[in-house]
C-alpha cells in the first residue's frame, strides 16, 4: 500500500511538472534571420478582455526588441460589448477620433514601425486612427498587424496606407483573435497560433 501511494505521489508531482512545464511555454520554437536594422517602434491598440492583438504584439516585441507603446484612450469603450459596437460605429460614421494618451516620443527616430489593431468593421479601430493622424509619416516604413473574429484583415492596410500618405507599408499580419486566446488558454490544440506565426511573418519581411 505505502509502496502504491508513493508511486502515486510521484506520478502526480511529475504530471503536475509536466503540465505546468507546457503550460508556461510561450517561447517560438523558429529562429528569426535577422533583427531589423534601426530603431524599432511596436505601436498597439487593443480593447478585448482578451486582449488578443496586444499578445501578438508582445510576440512581435519580443523578437524585435525596440520601444513599446499602448494606445489608450482618454475615455475607454464601454465594458460591454454592445456598447463598444454602438459606439465605435458612431465614431467610424462620423470620422471621430476619439481622444487618446500621447505618445510623447519622437517618430521620426523610428526607422520601423509596427502598427496592430483589432479589426472593427473591417478596418482598424478608432483610436488607431487618432494615432495615425498625431505624424507625419513621410519615408517611414510601416508594418500591419491585426487580430480579427474570421473576417480577416479587411480593409486594415488600403486604409494605413491612406491615412499615412508618403509611408512605405510591408506585408501585414492577420491573426484570428479567438487562435490567440486558445493557445495562451491551452484549451485546443486543433487552433491555435504560437509564436512561431510571428517569427516565420517577419523572417519574410525583413531581410
Ligand atoms: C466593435 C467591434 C467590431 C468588430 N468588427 C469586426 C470585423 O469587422 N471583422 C472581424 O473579423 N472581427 C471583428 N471584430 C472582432 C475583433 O476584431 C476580434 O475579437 C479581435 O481579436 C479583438 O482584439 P483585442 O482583443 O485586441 O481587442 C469586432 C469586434 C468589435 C468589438
Amino acid at each position: 500500500m505505502k509502496i502504491f501511494c508513493l508511486l502515486f505521489v510521484i506520478a502526480a508531482t511529475a504530471g503536475t511538472v509536466f503540465f505546468y512545464g507546457c503550460a508556461r511555454s510561450n517561447e517560438p520554437t523558429l529562429t528569426l534571420n535577422k533583427k531589423p536594422d534601426g530603431k524599432t517602434l511596436v505601436v498597439y491598440y487593443s480593447q478585448s478582455a482578451n486582449q488578443n492583438t496586444k499578445i501578438v504584439a508582445e510576440w512581435i516585441l519580443q523578437q524585435t526588441g525596440g520601444d513599446f507603446f499602448e494606445i489608450e484612450m482618454l475615455t475607454p469603450y464601454p465594458d460591454s460589448y454592445n456598447a463598444v459596437l454602438e459606439a465605435s460605429k458612431q465614431h467610424n460614421e462620423a470620422g471621430i477620433l476619439p481622444e487618446i494618451r500621447p505618445f510623447n516620443k519622437d517618430i521620426s527616430d523610428y526607422d520601423l514601425i509596427f502598427i496592430g489593431s483589432p479589426i472593427w468593421y473591417g478596418t482598424y479601430a478608432p483610436p488607431v486612427g487618432t494615432f495615425l493622424a498625431s505624424a507625419d509619416w513621410t519615408d517611414k516604413t510601416l508594418v500591419p498587424f491585426c487580430t480579427h473574429g474570421g473576417g480577416g484583415s479587411g480593409k486594415f492596410y488600403s486604409d494605413l496606407a491612406a491615412a499615412c500618405p508618403g509611408a512605405k507599408l510591408l506585408d501585414g499580419l492577420a491573426v484570428r483573435g479567438s487562435n490567440v486566446v486558445e493557445r495562451m488558454l491551452r484549451r485546443s490544440t486543433a487552433h491555435k497560433e504560437s509564436p512561431d506565426i510571428v517569427v516565420e511573418w517577419l523572417n519574410q519581411i525583413i531581410r
